[in-house]
């Protein structure tokens, strides 16, 4: 089989590589992928753009593509799986009015709301007074979120007024997010702790994928600004199977039937970003319509079972007929940003030591003599990276993310920052505390 992944970033790196290590497959390619798809045996490069959707389509036709999986929401948010389904392609994704969970916070809010799915209360604005007025009647910290698209920016905890106007100005008099904010929510503030329930879905059943927990913060101690996400791991600890089975009984069941209900079955990665209390009752904070990024490297990292088989099943409706097995290891990923990230950054930068070995003397001495890889259980995943003159440049602002197995979370984090080290360019910085929340609990 020919097996397309629509994208070009650490998720879709870490798609392409588990689909290469599928016996279906004889080829992945990844449009357009980046430096580490390109170096990846079994993977190829296609220089189009996640949104030139003719492009893809013609492509797909040429190349006899047997399944396409998108990546990102942009392309999905845009249609692309209606486009791919009407030239008779098999395309792995949501319909356009199915993406609208992530695509619209409104549209996502009152989804919720008609289908009695726990979500923090909120107001949606289009206008610059009313919105200010209501933030002056709510108890603060506030949430201010803008309604579209802003890769994972467009949401501002305020602790003061002043906060709270600045970014609701910003969004709504200043376009600062342009479309994305033409609207804005104001959302009470839900205490507790995040973790990412993502699910593959067939229309009708659920397929639960490992849990995860992200790191949105920029800094270490989930300080500064929101990020897409500085690194994750997998399982979360606090998605115990109490949790995990209140949280597929109160939150995906109805929303998957409340979609059917509404005549928009969703097909496809579907991704609850939750928070759960310390009562352990879990609030959907938002939908997303795809994988998440990072969560998908240590996700597809502990994922034995074949992705392919998955996503086949998953567009014949007989995903009830499947199941997905994990290697009962943690794993963690680490993602190395340019200087500047999550704001202007740096580009262009040769990445040194990706080609070394995995240095295991920082490792203690675990797992000797091993090299970069799966049987290592390391891997690094290229997210904002392009080739050049046979190097690799630094290309985005979330450049690399490296990933470790450990039978621990502790030794997946251990690895995974030995794996970090070991690569280097100017100006370089990571969070040195990812999976600080589940190393608190497991010495609890
Ligand atoms: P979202 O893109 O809506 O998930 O928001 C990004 C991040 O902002 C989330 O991952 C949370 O860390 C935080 N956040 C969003 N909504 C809320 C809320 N109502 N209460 C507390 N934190 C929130
Ligand atoms: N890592 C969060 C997201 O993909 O939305």
């Amino acid at each position: 089989m020919k097996v397309l992944v629509v994208g070009g970033g650490g998720r879709e790196h870490a798609l392409a590589w588990k689909i290469s290590q599928s016996p279906r497959v004889a080829t992945v390619y990844v449009a357009p992928g980046n430096a580490g798809t390109e170096r990846e045996p079994g993977v190829r490069n296609v220089s189009i753009a996640a949104d030139d959707f003719d492009a893809l389509i013609g492509f797909a036709e040429r190349a006899e593509i047997d399944l396409t999986i998108i990546g990102p929401e942009q392309p999905l948010v845009n249609g692309i799986v209606d486009r791919f389904h009407r030239a008779g392609l098999k395309c792995f994704g949501p319909s356009q009015k199915a993406a609208q969970l992530e695509g619209s916070k409104t549209f996502a809010k009152q989804f919720m709301s008609r289908h009695a799915i726990a979500t923090a209360d909120y107001k949606s604005f289009a206008e610059l007074s009313p919105a200010l007025e209501y933030l002056r009647a709510v108890k603060l910290p506030a949430v201010i979120k803008a309604d579209g698209l802003a890769a994972g920016k467009g949401v501002i905890i305020a602790d003061t007024l002043q906060q709270g106007d600045q970014a609701i100005t910003d969004m709504l008099s200043k376009n600062r997010f342009g479309d994305a904010g033409k609207r804005v929510l104001i959302e009470e503030f839900v205490g507790g702790e995040e973790a990412s329930f993502i699910c593959m879905v067939d229309g009708e059943h659920i397929l639960a994928m490992a849990s995860s927990q992200d790191h949105k913060a920029a800094f270490n101690g989930d300080t500064g600004p929101n990020t897409g996400g500085m690194g994750a791991y997998s399982p979360a600890a606090i998605v115990d199977d109490k949790t995990h089975a209140a949280i597929m009984q109160q939150i995906l069941r109805p929303t998957v039937a409340g979609l059917v209900a509404e005549d928009i079955p969703y097909t496809g990665f579907l991704y609850a970003g939750v928070m759960i209390g310390g009562d352990g009752i879990a609030k959907v904070l938002e939908y997303n319509c795809r994988l998440g990024d990072p969560e998908t490297q240590p996700i597809m990292m502990r994922l034995k079972s074949d992705l392919v088989t998955l996503c086949l099943a998953a567009l014949d409706g007989t995903l009830d007929q499947q199941t997905a097995t994990w290697d009962a290891r943690a794993a963690l990923g680490v993602v190395i940003a340019a200087d500047g990230y999550p704001n202007a950054y740096d580009q262009g930068q040769i990445v040194k030591g990706l080609d070394s070995a995995y240095d295991e003397s920082v490792d203690h001495g675990l797992d000797h003599g091993l090299d970069h890889g799966i049987d290592a259980g390391v891997k690094i995943f290229h997210a904002g990276t392009k080739s050049e003159h046979g190097q690799v440049i630094t290309a985005g602002g979330r450049v690399l993310c490296a990933t470790a197995l450990g039978n621990e979370i502790e030794d997946a984090q251990r690895r995974a920052y030995a794996l970090a080290k070991s690569v280097h360019w100017e100006g370089c910085w990571y969070r040195d505390d990812i999976g600080h929340r589940a190393i608190k609990q497991a010495v609890k």
